[in-house]
């Protein structure tokens, strides 16, 4: 026994900021952006990021045809929530008048994989037998607006499945390596009269150094995907669809190249979304359910790589009409 995903849905906030609109606030230009990211435009939330979710969170449930008293868990990947506490989750469950236990996860941009690990495991232990799981992030909240080397690179925005009982996640890995210093972002000083913490940074915006996170990221893709194959005894030619983590075009073409796979497979929306951390893949899935690409039957491989350093992939074989 394992798990099905029985509703997905996802949330973008309405405010769309096109590469153009933010020439007129940056140096930066349309070209430089697209040219090295394949982003044209990005969603922003302008009031905060819990309604976001939520929509996302409600979506699926209709999706699966589920009420939210049905659900037994809720979890929310996020790094980029409106409060530090309470977690997303209890926000979530909130808004949506759920009664069950509600936490988030924080892994980053591997953040959903991570959480179709939880749930799996809160699953095939006993623990719960329905939970919605929702990536939300709002990165614009994360980035120094006035550096165009990281604020150009992300968008906000929430995706979610309905997790439930099944047999089709046939190979999930997860993993870390435990560096900071590539991708991060501190707590912000506080006035601890007593010493600041290591930790403690007076800018408190997210620090990326893109070459390393690049190198790593075509690398980890490629390790990760041919793992999870051959865990799952799937071979590369029977793979319908890639959804990776939608961080950047250049990397999906480097890890694509690299791989026994078609490029046409490798799905991406960051044109329209930008990176939106954990809730890349679950949105890019939405999209591609409602637009009727994935369908019952096919073999779907995630692939994911964020802070942390974390990575995840997984194999699915979608059951879902
Ligand atoms: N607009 C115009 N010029 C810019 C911009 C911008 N937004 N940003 C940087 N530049 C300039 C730099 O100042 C530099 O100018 P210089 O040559 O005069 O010094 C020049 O462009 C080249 O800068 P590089 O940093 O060398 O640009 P590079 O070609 O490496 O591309 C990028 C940068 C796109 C970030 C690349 O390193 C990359 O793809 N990295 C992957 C990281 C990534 O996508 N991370 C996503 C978030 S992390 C995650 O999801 C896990």
């Amino acid at each position: 026994m394992s798990i099905t995903i029985t509703g997905t849905g996802s949330s973008l906030p309405p405010l769309s900021v096109t590469n153009h609109d933010l020439s007129d606030i940056l140096d930066t230009s349309h070209e430089w952006i697209e040219s090295r990211t394949g982003i044209e435009s990005r969603h922003i939330c302008e009031h905060g990021l819990t309604q976001t979710a939520a929509e996302a969170g409600a979506n699926a449930l209709k999706n699966a045809g589920r009420a939210a008293d049905e659900l037994d868990y809720i979890l929310c990947a996020t790094m980029s929530a409106d409060y530090v506490t309470p977690a997303l989750a209890c926000l979530v469950q909130q808004e949506l008048g759920a009664s069950c236990p509600a936490l988030d996860i924080n892994a980053a941009c591997s953040g959903f994989i991570y959480g179709l690990d939880m749930a799996r495991a809160l699953i095939t232990s006993g623990r719960a037998k329905r939970i919605l799981l929702i990536a939300a992030e709002s990165m614009s909240r994360t980035v120094d607006w006035t550096k165009r080397e990281v604020s150009v690179l992300f968008g906000d925005g929430a995706g979610a499945v309905v997790v439930e009982e099944g047999d089709d996640l046939l190979a999930l890995r997860v993993g870390a390596v435990g560096r900071a210093e590539p991708l991060y972002m501190r707590r912000q000083a506080s006035n601890c009269p007593y010493g600041s913490a290591e930790t403690d940074d007076e800018d408190g915006y997210l620090h990326m150094d893109g070459r390393e996170i690049y190198r790593f990221a075509v690398g980890a893709m490629v390790k990760d995907i041919l793992s999870v194959l051959d865990d799952a005894g799937i071979s590369p030619d029977q793979v319908d669809y890639v959804l990776p983590h939608q961080a950047n075009l250049r990397i999906l073409e480097a890890a694509a190249k690299k791989l026994p796979i078609a490029p046409e497979k490798f799905l991406n929306n960051m044109r329209h979304t930008g990176n939106t951390s954990a809730a890349s893949i679950p949105i890019l899935l939405d999209e591609a359910c409602r637009a009727g690409t994935i369908r019952a039957g096919q073999i779907l491989v995630m692939s994911a790589f964020g802070a942390g350093l974390t990575t995840g992939a997984c194999i699915i074989k979608w059951s879902k009409d």
